[in-house]
């Protein structure tokens, strides 16, 4: 088989040991005589693979006691829509942090339903940086407060969450979950598409504090009551049964990989590697700024924008595939998530050094 790396941002590289289980799982899982795609979702087998996704998950980030874990449907998009139907109760507004275009997202969606306050904002700055959140001003009667941890497109993240007192803090992790160690209880509600760093899509996590479950407003669709979703284990319908699956095979691997410290060591190493070639050289740029450049997302410019197609047509053809900045921003991005090995980051620095010498 070709070796290939793949630094697509979704849906994304999965560990080469996850696939190869699931391939000698894939027509008897056990010795059942089943697939896990031919299984109901209310067989003991399922419900065990079920509830060991859900240990473990809980295991790799230390979620503290008081808060469910829920595997939604939907993907990020349709959380951007259950979080104020969830969470406004009996408030009208909700304050949102503006740094790219998912925050942009879970804004407009998020004003079907209620008034948004933008308290702060990168917009005038190409969202080039999170904006300090001494500088916010947050509003003391939101229903809650949300940002988006890494901007997958713009490649902006938090590297750290501020103290939001009283108000819940929401945030959409879907390019940034389980590539660190997290202090969940910072959270009222996280929420991630598994496409990244869980699993294959159709499935999206939900870590949600249960005080905050129980209010929908009476039109929210059952399922995306999170208060149905909790009651019954998130199989309030048919649930994405083989993502489920492949994302607890997923949760196996990062323990047995040494857990979320070892990733962030890892995840640090890797963009700081390719964070570094880009600024050591004058040919390649990345416009975010440094204290808040994403370990995930790494967008790069090259010199000469006439060069992109060439640039990737190159890399393609030596196996670096899934290179092409997103077509809102444009330019290149190399998204490093967990299963992306430190080696493909060693054979991206050297394959634009040489296209660099070859080009500059
Ligand atoms: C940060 C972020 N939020 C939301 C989404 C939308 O996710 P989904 O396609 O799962 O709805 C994405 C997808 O890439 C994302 O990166």
């Amino acid at each position: 088989m070709t070796r290939v790396f793949n630094f697509s941002a979704g849906p994304a590289a999965l560990p080469v040991e996850v696939l190869e289980e699931a391939r000698d799982q894939l027509l008897d899982y056990q010795g059942s005589g089943l697939s896990v795609m031919e299984m109901s979702h209310r067989s003991k087998q399922f419900l065990a693979i079920a509830e060991q996704a859900e240990a473990d998950l809980r295991a790799l980030l230390a979620v503290p006691e008081g808060y469910h874990v829920l595997f939604m449907q939907g993907g990020a998009t349709l959380q951007f829509a259950a979080v104020p139907l969830n969470l406004l109760g009996e408030k009208s507004s909700a304050d949102y942090v503006h740094t790219g275009s998912w925050s942009s997202k879970a804004i407009a969606e998020a004003r079907r339903y209620c008034s948004v306050r933008v308290i702060a904002s990168s917009e005038s700055e190409n969202f080039s940086y999170v904006p300090e959140p001494d500088s916010w001003e947050p509003s003391a009667d939101a229903a809650y407060l949300h940002v988006t941890g890494n901007e997958t497109i713009g490649g902006v993240e938090f590297h750290e969450y501020p103290d939001t007192g009283s108000v819940p803090l929401v945030a959409d992790l879907s390019s940034t979950l389980l590539s660190r160690p997290l202090n969940v209880s910072r959270f009222g509600l996280i929420y991630a598409g598994a496409q990244k760093n869980i699993g294959p899509a159709g499935l999206t996590v939900v870590l949600v504090r249960e005080d905050l479950v129980g209010n929908a407003a009476a039109a929210t669709p059952s399922m995306l009551d999170y208060a149905v979703q909790a009651k019954t284990n998130s199989m309030h319908n048919t649930p994405p049964t083989y993502s489920w699956y492949i994302a607890g095979l997923v949760f196996k691997w990062l323990k047995a990989q040494g857990g979320l410290k070892v990733m962030a060591q890892r995840n640090r190493s890797k963009s700081g590697r390719l964070y570094a070639a880009v600024d050591e050289s004058n040919f390649y740029r990345c416009p975010v700024r440094p204290a808040d450049r994403s370990w995930m997302n790494v967008p790069f410019t090259l010199a000469d924008p006439e060069l992109d197609a060439c640039f990737l047509e190159q890399a393609e053809a030596g196996g670096l595939l899934n290179l092409k900045g997103h077509r809102s921003v444009g330019g290149m991005r190399a998204s490093l998530y967990n299963a992306v090995p430190e080696q493909a980051v060693d054979a991206l620095i050297d394959f634009m050094q040489t296209f660099e010498a070859d080009h500059a």
